[in-house]
């Protein structure tokens, strides 16, 4: 054991046996200690199990696994996807892409140019309805096609500003699910519906199933004239170009950018169309901004490593194995998601950098939903369960005006959840109850939240937060030591799907278990 780890542990140790309303009650100055107001983000971290010496103790520890120079390389373009040998440039995606900035021997800014020129001309000609389909009619709807980081973000995008949308109408398809499928092919009209097809590597199955089947469906209505209806995103333009998209409908996407991190690429697309492309520049605006907090606040000040120290805290020293996100803001509903595969794929790994077994555990399981309807189904978990579970609550200051008694209830719920939490309440708050009766009302309190306020609604304070939590991710796999660039655990499930599609498809083959064997057979019964 190091010797910070010891001090960590030790302090851990101490800092458990006060609750958080005693933490309070200690330090007059907790909250200004521990709130942040970064891009457009009020963040109050005072409700956790920490207090100034963690602070100390976390720099410490932050030195020790080499934060700054983790945060360095990749800011420089290394390559910190190692087993690939990839930089992990996305934070080159919203920079203004000025000058050159070359990595690898290529200058990534004029690729970066050129690729948001294409962007901006297909926005245009598709939202002003020079881009005809096959009966020379302007596009009404997009289908989104794609799968994982090629799906979440746009689609989050797409959800939290459908209320400002002012182009054609998008959809999303990303399992090859019959019924959706169906729907969508008796629903939309072919002669005015676009395809995007976004796949960085162009060789998911799903996705490539999904085209095939709508690019028919196109066909059989508008013959080969319909092709022009159909246009990729991907970093495998020769596969795409195999597929029968040709070059100048296919925008670009690189290997230096990894799929969960890619939203701010062409994969925003949907959200161009929908939005326009200036919605678009504001997002990245957004997440410049927190870029260059990140890359120049010292680490106690840093809001992006100190959310990723807290983790690793709560992790490493109190036995917790999760983190709730609770957005008090609808139109955020698919964050929650979105940050599944931020977080899980990129640290939910048990090999260390270097290819050994880890002595730690690494990644959280991410969870969560909307407030208020999240109280309303799983809170009596969270507030009287056995269960310690940090959470991050998630709302938006700005409310349209005159919905502001919405704005209150909403608000109101978000903080006295976190109120609620921390307090608890015991037999003595409950004297007017039968004594029989209070126990089961009583909630122990001592559980610990993050709040977060964006100041609006808006793609800059969206972009922000995105790339907050990115930025959290990028030092969580340094403290744990992780390659948070890769994900080798999805691959043997696509191997096997090879298999169990065959036996649906033929005979059964020998090679399954007893179990799928038997599930195979039942799924082939007539
Ligand atoms: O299977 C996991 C994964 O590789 C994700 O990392 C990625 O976002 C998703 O599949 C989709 O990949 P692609 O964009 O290459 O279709």
């Amino acid at each position: 054991m190091s010797h910070i780890d010891e001090k960590l542990r030790d302090h851990a140790a101490q800092i458990s046996q006060k609750t958080l309303v005693e933490l309070f009650a200690e330090e007059p100055q907790r909250v200004q200690a521990a709130t942040f107001q970064v891009a457009g983000i009020y963040a109050d971290l005072s409700k956790n199990h920490i207090n100034t010496q963690t602070g100390e103790l976390w720099t410490q520890w932050a030195a020790q696994a080499g934060v700054a120079e983790g945060i360095a390389a990749v800011v420089r373009g290394d390559n910190v996807n190692k087993g690939e040998h990839r930089p992990a440039l996305h934070h080159a995606l919203r920079a203004p892409a000025e000058g050159e900035f070359v990595v690898n021997g290529i200058d990534v800014n004029i690729e970066i140019r050129a690729a948001r020129r294409r962007m901006q001309d297909f926005a245009e000609r598709i939202r002003g309805g020079t881009w005809k389909g096959y009966r020379d009619e302007a596009i009404s709807d997009v289908v989104h096609i794609g799968i994982g980081g090629s799906e979440l973000g746009p689609r989050l995008l797409c959800e939290a500003f459908a209320h400002e949308a002012d182009g054609p109408k998008i959809h999303f398809l990303a399992t090859p699910d019959p019924v959706q499928l169906q729907h969508l092919m008796h629903t939309l009209n072919p002669a005015t519906t676009l395809l995007i097809v976004a796949s960085k590597s162009f060789g998911t199955e799903e996705t490539l199933a999904n085209a095939d089947i709508l690019r028919t469906w196109l066909r059989q209505h508008g013959g080969e004239a319909a092709d022009n209806q159909m246009l990729a995103i991907s970093a495998n333009v020769d596969k795409a170009a195999a597929f029968g998209i040709a070059e100048e409908r296919v925008l670009p996407f690189w290997d230096w950018v990894g799929g969960r991190f890619s939203l701010w690429s062409a994969i925003a697309l949907p959200f161009i169309l929908q939005n326009g492309y200036a919605a678009y520049e504001k997002l990245l605006a957004g997440a410049h901004e927190m870029d260059k907090h990140f890359q120049t606040a010292a680490i106690a000040q840093n809001l992006p490593a100190q959310l990723a120290l807290l983790d690793a805290w709560y992790n490493h020293y109190f036995g917790i194995n999760n983190r709730a996100l609770i957005l008090y803001a609808h139109s955020l509903a698919a964050f929650p998601q979105y940050l599944q595969q931020l977080d899980m794929e990129s640290l939910g790994k048990r090999a260390n950098r270097a290819g050994k077994p880890l002595d730690k555990p690494s990644g959280l399981i991410i969870w969560g939903g909307t407030g208020t309807e999240s109280q309303h189904a799983f809170f009596q978990l969270i507030h009287q369960g056995q269960r310690r579970i940090p959470l991050d609550f998630i709302t938006v200051k700005k409310a349209p005006q005159g919905l502001e008694k919405a704005a209150h209830i909403v608000h109101g719920h978000c903080l006295a959840q976190a109120e609620a939490l921390m307090r608890g309440r015991d037999e003595s708050d409950l004297q007017e109850i039968p004594e029989a009766e209070r126990y089961q009302r009583t909630s122990p309190g001592n559980r610990p939240s993050s709040t977060l306020i964006l100041d609006e609604l808006s793609p800059q304070c969206l972009g922000a937060l995105i790339a907050l939590y990115e930025h959290k991710t990028t030092v969580l796999g340094i403290l744990y030591d992780v390659n948070a660039y890769d994900q080798w655990g999805v691959e043997l499930g696509k191997i096997l799907a090879k298999g169990t599609e065959a036996s649906l498809a033929g005979e059964i083959g020998a090679h399954h278990d007893a179990s799928t064997a038997a599930l195979l057979k039942h799924l082939k019964s007539s």
